[in-house]
């Protein structure tokens, strides 16, 4: 199966930053053989699809609302990304839960109208140090992922991107050991579920220097990379791997 290679912008770059980026990147990044999608912020979304027309690179949203319209002052819409021709959209990223207070209920709603949109959704699990440190790591992976998927239809895509939230934005990477060993216990939640071919993806401080060795690991089928995906020739060395 293709790796796919997947870039979080957050909120960095400004849409003539987006189309400069875009301008560089298209070059470099004839050497991955991976599906490559971009997460600009919301208000760069339409450069990022003029950038990239008539190109293979998929884009998506960093989040959107559950509803696909109505009286939601200040969220953005599925159908409306959709119109614009994204392909993708990510859900439940550890930033959404703690600091926006989302609920594995609020991501399952958001998963279900994803999929009836034809989006595929990007879902983000990950536990947080203390948790780890407790024992708890694959018990919270298994809650995010029952509560996230209950209502999913397993005819369509799905994506899991597995980002321990220690290891985020931290340059602290989680070791080869512990991708391979996580990784191992969600394929095994999923396969619970039969969604075993769900590409699982690792995200957390991935760099070029690190991402040969991950990319290795058991049930690793790609990166979803912050800060390192924010440099044109960053995030292909990344994708070349
Ligand atoms: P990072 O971010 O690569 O900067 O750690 C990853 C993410 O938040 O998706």
């Amino acid at each position: 199966m293709k790796k796919i290679f997947a870039a979080n912008w957050k909120l960095f770059k400004t849409p003539e930053q987006t189309r400069e980026f875009f301008v560089k990147f298209k070059d470099l990044s004839a050497a991955t053989t991976g599906e490559l999608v971009f997460f600009p912020s919301a208000i760069c979304l339409e450069a990022a699809s003029t950038s990239l027309q008539g190109s293979d690179i998929r884009w998506g949203a960093q989040n959107c609302f559950a509803q696909e319209s109505g009286a939601f002052t200040g969220e953005n819409s599925m159908a409306v990304i959709k119109g614009l021709g994204a392909q993708y959209v990510l859900i439940g990223h550890s930033e959404r839960r703690s600091i926006f207070g989302e609920t594995n209920s609020l991501v399952s709603e958001k998963v279900v109208l994803a999929q009836k949109l034809d989006l595929i959704p990007m879902l983000c699990i990950g536990e947080t140090l203390a948790e780890r440190e407790s024992g708890k790591t694959n018990e919270v992976l298994k809650n995010q992922l029952l509560a996230g998927l209950t209502k999913i239809d397993k005819s369509k895509k799905l994506v899991v991107a597995y980002e321990p939230v220690w290891a985020i934005g931290t340059g602290k990477v989680a070791s080869p050991e512990q991708v391979a060993e996580t990784h191992t216990a969600v394929f095994e939640i999923l396969k619970s579920l039969n969604l075993e071919t769900t590409p699982i993806l690792y995200g957390g401080s991935v760099k070029p220097d690190n991402a040969k060795e991950l990319i290795r690991q058991s049930h690793v089928g790609g990166f979803l990379v912050g800060g390192a995906s924010l440099e044109p020739s960053s995030f292909a060395a990344i994708a070349s791997v």
